[in-house]
């Protein structure tokens, strides 16, 4: 076989949990679509996590964050061990997860939200409200209450004290909610800014800075939303939604909470994004926006979907294939047209007729299948096909 025209640089990273079941699916996919579509993948892989603690004694190491830094973009599965929640433990899986985002100065944290047609009556919310749910989360991702200082416990005369910070510099705020609006101008051209401004000094600078920016984009419809409220919009009118940028601990809990529109947590995909370009696209780590599920870890159940459709995001944004990205996404919707089924989506409707339960990787095998068989070029590269 002739060597391919372009070759990715990836770093994956398993992580704990049902992350290297998922990464090991999504991967898969991955390798099929570079086949069908003539590039290629180099791999290394990388020890963060629970993992990584057990191995070095620390949950990321500096040398893996610069293995990371010079990929074209990172795969990342998930994070968290049970076995570090006590909350004295000194070192926690989940802080190396906030190192990377920090080191890599990935600052917008991207959580579209769409529902399979399918799946559409496995929703918790009725299906009339969530069939035309189309909105992209914009997450500020790496200031907030996540990294501010002071963090800490103190022991006072008066009894146990706690601090956390809210902080961010106007440069912060202003760079993602730019972002917003820009992706607000290549989809339905309405933005919502999500705040709680009737109470907090950050939030109001925050809302100001919006409104600032928003002289830049008069074709743009703005609202400014405050973030109770806006929570219970999200299920009560989620189709009124199309891009919605805020800060990071309000993204943590609102695209958990809109996770539940497409039937499943495990449906749902993001990409962190920075400023850093390569020669193929923005610099970017993709992960499904689940965690690593202990308790259903190494039992082949997992549903890898929002990690495969994580890889197609970075076709699109990190390595300039979109007509790749668009390949698996169109598989991933044709194999649950076909029926199968992870057990969490059969939980959602329970086994009605034509569905076919399948676990993590006879899901990533289906949406192989399915993109080969949708294919041209698959057809043409997998059987040498003259078409
Ligand atoms: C997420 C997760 C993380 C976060 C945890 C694992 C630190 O909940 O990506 O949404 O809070 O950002
Ligand atoms: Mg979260």
């Amino acid at each position: 076989m002739s060597s391919p025209a372009v070759t990715y640089r990836l770093v994956v990273v398993p992580g704990d949990g049902i992350g290297p079941e998922v990464i090991s699916a999504g991967r898969r996919v991955l390798e099929a679509t570079a086949q069908i579509f003539g590039f290629g993948l180099d791999w290394t892989e990388v020890l963060v996590g629970g993992v990584a603690i057990d191995a070095y004694g620390t949950g990321v190491r500096d040398e893996d964050i610069d293995k990371c830094a010079a990929a074209d973009a990172v795969f990342f599965g998930a994070i968290g061990d049970p076995r570090f929640s006590d909350p004295k433990a000194k070192v926690r899986p989940e802080q190396a997860l906030l190192r990377l985002r920090k080191d890599l100065c990935l600052y917008a944290n991207l959580r579209p939200v769409t529902v399979q047609p399918i799946l559409a009556a496995s929703s918790p919310v009725r299906e009339s409200l969530v069939k035309d749910v189309d909105l992209l989360i914009v997450r500020e991702l790496t200031g907030g209450l996540y990294f501010g200082k002071p963090s800490e416990q103190r022991v006072t005369p008066n009894g146990r004290e706690v601090v956390d910070t809210l902080t961010y510099t106007e440069h912060e705020i202003r760079r993602v909610v730019k972002l917003g609006f820009e992706l607000a101008r290549g989809r339905r051209k309405k933005l919502t800014s999500v705040d709680k401004a009737n109470v907090l000094e950050s939030s109001r600078l925050w809302r100001t800075i919006v409104d600032e920016v928003k002289a830049d984009y008069p074709d743009i419809e703005l609202e400014h939303r405050l973030v109770d409220a806006c929570a219970m919009s999200l299920v009560t009118r989620p189709a009124q939604f199309d891009v919605m940028v805020m800060e990071n601990l309000f993204g943590d809990i609102l695209s958990d909470e809109a996770s539940v529109l497409a039937g499943s947590l495990g449906m749902l995909p993001s990409a962190s994004l920075g400023e850093r370009r390569t020669e193929h696209g923005l610099f970017g780590l993709y992960e499904p926006i689940h965690g690593s599920a202990p308790d259903i870890a190494g039992q082949d159940i997992a549903n890898p979907l929002a990690t495969i459709l994580s890889a197609a995001m970075m076709l699109r944004w990190s390595l300039g294939q979109p007509t790749a990205a668009e390949a698996i996404e169109r598989a991933v919707t044709a194999t649950l047209d076909a029926g199968y089924r992870t057990p969490d989506l059969v939980a959602a409707t329970g086994e009605v007729a034509g569905i076919k339960k399948v676990g993590t990787q006879a899901m990533g095998d289906a949406v192989v299948a399915a993109l080969r068989s949708t294919e041209p070029q698959g057809l043409g590269a997998a059987e040498g096909v003259m078409r």
